[in-house]
């Protein structure tokens, strides 16, 4: 296997579940491992269906030398965030310079930063009354939402729409371009 990728999610995981659809008859991909913060995610359920090995963080585990060397046991060679909450440590970023991306529900730099996820998100869009949004995949660092930009794709937002429908459009793009720019970002490895 010429690359193994770990997901790290908090939430239901179509964005996960879409990464693995999309490298499932690869031989040189593959996802190996999911990791969440939250054991009542519904990614585990997508972890347990796919025969994909799962790991729950326990506190204060996600910065440790520990974890750290549970990832490099198994060779990740890229830590994709779907929908992870948590703000991910030194150890790890320092481990893995450009091999951390992460997508974010918005056009980045615009509604980022710590409690901008999900809903949050489409909500402040909706009250900017911004004309667009879209979705950003981007590398992480120890900031949240401030690492480099790799992707963008944007969609307009009309007077009618609500929260929810941006959100919906904003899924339509997340699911369908994400396992691409993984992939471009594997090739450049
Ligand atoms: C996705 O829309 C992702 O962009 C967002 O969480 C959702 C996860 O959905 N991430 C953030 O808001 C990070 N700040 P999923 O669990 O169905 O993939």
């Amino acid at each position: 296997m010429e690359h193994k990728l770990c997901i790290f999610a908090s939430g239901t995981g179509s964005n996960a579940q879409k990464i693995i659809n999309y490298f499932r008859e690869r031989h040189d991909v593959a996802v190996d491992l999911i990791v969440t913060n939250k054991p009542t995610a519904g990614v585990l359920d997508i972890a347990r269906q796919e025969g994909i090995d799962s790991h729950i963080l326990g506190k204060g585990e996600l910065a440790s030398q520990d974890f750290l060397e549970r990832l490099q046991s198994r060779e990740t060679s890229l830590i994709i965030l779907a929908g992870f909450l948590r703000l991910i440590p030194s150890t790890l970023t320092q481990a893995y310079p450009k091999r951390i991306i992460n997508i974010h529900p918005a056009l980045l730099p615009k509604f980022g930063g710590k409690g901008m996820y999900g809903m949050h998100v489409h909500q402040a869009v909706k009250d900017y009354g911004e004309k667009q949004s879209g979705i950003t995949i981007h590398y992480v660092n120890e900031h949240y939402d401030e690492g480099a930009v790799i992707f963008q794709a944007s969609f307009d937002v009309f007077a009618s729409d609500s929260p929810q429908d941006i959100a919906n459009k904003g899924r339509v793009l997340e699911h369908g371009y994400f396992g691409m720019v993984v992939d471009g970002i594997l090739s450049s490895l």
